[in-house]
């Protein structure tokens, strides 16, 4: 059993906290924003996400769960500290490292004893050894010499899937040369280390290297069978065949081969561009990753040009959009491909009936500069009032089985946008609907 700090209690530290004393560790998550622990300890959830509540729950009333705002204490009782503050884009495409810096800085000046200090944190190569400085300055100008590691543990659950991933995940990688703080590690993941999980050590900057890889290859893959569907289009092939028969190959595997409206999230863009921005600090362009986010980019527009061609303009025309977080089963939106959609849609004139099972609340204020132009609608037939089009950009299950018959009863004219490719075109066509997919 280790005694866990957890520094920054969003997705990924709610998730890894809770998880982590579901693994039978004690452990205290912190957070700066006091509102959030408020809610938390009187057990409500901040953030959507399936399953987490009764993990939480669970482990909060056996009292191997706790929540605070004070670093300070939160570190000194803690054999281990993760820090899992967010690492928002900067201007330049780099990894904005500011919390990541208060966070170290906050460790230090609590330490009082060797700790093991985890960044979970995605951050570029060599943050860690910056992570390293920073606690040692704050040691110096304590005049306090307390031994500590640095070791990174970068985290691959996806929102949505986020406790499946983190209690089944298909490896851990812990980066560290150091014994003493490897062994540590071991003892937090007990749990998975028993269960024979792939458990793979490297060094600190490999490990570091090892999150940037997989999300770029992951945004690569997306990106690729996106283009392979726009060139579907024009010879008249279909993507989805295409797809399924590529992912019959074990060499490439069927995951991310679904052709839609480009990536979007809190990971891969952001994440793309960082490393991007890494191999151009370093001499090493990644012509790769580069072209894929600009190939995305591109992709998210496309969209538009299709449905205002599909619709032969948009000008004062009314259309309903499903789905705005950047995936099903969570609220979060940021840089969801639904954003650029209604922006360039409202941008040409159209009016938009917006609604997402849970991230309205986020996607009204990330929309706010267009509210003249958007209706929040209560449901996903409320947002077909009088619409023009439907357009499904995000897939959540109870956009696969909508009633058509209603569904065309609601609308003004029967255009339907399915990009994400969740209906088969007879189906909807029979239905009395013109259908547009994507690269089919
Ligand atoms: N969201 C994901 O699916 C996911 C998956 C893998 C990795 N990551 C990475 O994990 C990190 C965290 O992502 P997230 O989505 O959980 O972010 P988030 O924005 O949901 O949460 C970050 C939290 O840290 C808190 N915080 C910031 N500075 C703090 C400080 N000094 N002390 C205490 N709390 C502080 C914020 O108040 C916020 O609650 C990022 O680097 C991200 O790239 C995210």
């Amino acid at each position: 059993m280790s005694s866990i700090a957890i520094i920054g209690t969003g997705y990924v530290g709610l998730v890894s906290g809770a998880c982590l004393a579901d693994f039978g560790n004690q452990v205290t998550c912190v957070d700066s924003d006091q509102g959030k622990i408020q809610r938390l300890k009187s057990g409500e959830i901040p953030i959507f996400e399936p399953g987490l509540d009764a993990v939480v729950a669970r482990n909060a009333s056996a009292g191997r769960l706790l929540f605070t705002t004070d670093h300070a204490s939160d570190v000194r009782a803690s054999d281990v500290v993760f820090i899992a503050v967010g690492t928002p884009p900067a201007d330049d495409g780099s990894a904005d490292l500011t919390h990541v810096e208060s966070a170290a800085r906050a460790i230090a000046r609590a330490l009082n004893g060797y700790k093991v200090v985890v960044d979970k944190s995605t951050v570029p190569v060599g943050t860690g050894r910056k992570v390293s400085a920073w606690i040692a300055e704050e040691l110096a100008a304590r005049g306090a010499s307390f031994e500590f590691d640095v070791v990174s543990n970068p985290e691959f659950l996806r929102e949505g899937s986020a406790v499946q991933d983190f209690t089944h995940p298909d490896r851990v990688v812990i980066g560290s040369d150091r014994p003493r703080a490897r062994d540590a590690m071991k003892e937090v993941y007990r749990a998975l280390f028993l269960n024979e999980t792939p458990y793979i050590e490297t060094g600190l900057e490999t490990a570091e290297m090892i999150k940037y890889a997989s999300n770029a290859f992951l945004a690569v893959k997306i990106t690729f069978i996106n283009e392979v569907a726009n060139l579907c289009e024009a010879v008249g092939a279909n993507v989805q065949d295409v797809a399924r028969a590529m992912g019959k190959d074990g060499r490439i595997g069927s995951k991310y081969l679904h052709a839609g409206p480009g990536y979007g999230g809190s990971c891969f863009p952001k994440d793309t561009r960082a490393m991007a921005r890494t191999g151009r600090d370093f001499g090493v362009p990644l012509s790769v990753v580069e072209t894929t986010i600009a190939a995305n980019d591109s992709q998210k527009k496309r969209m538009v040009r299709k449905i205002t061609e599909g619709m032969g303009g948009v000008k004062d025309r009314t259309i309903a959009v499903l789905g705005l977080s950047f995936k099903p089963n969570t609220d979060d939106v940021r840089e969801a491909p639904a954003l650029t959609i209604c922006e360039g849609l409202a941008g040409m004139g159209a009016q938009l009936r917006i609604w997402d099972p849970a991230g309205m609340q986020e996607a009204a204020w990330r929309l706010e500069h267009i509210r003249s132009r958007i209706c929040f609608a209560r449901d996903e037939y409320d947002a077909l009032q009088g619409a023009d089009a439907l357009v499904i950009v995000t897939e959540w299950n109870q956009f696969r089985n909508l009633d058509l018959d209603r569904a065309k009863a609601l609308m003004r004219s029967p255009l339907f946008f399915d990009l994400r490719n969740i209906y088969t075109p007879q189906d909807v066509e029979a239905k009395g609907f013109r259908y547009f997919g994507v690269g089919r």
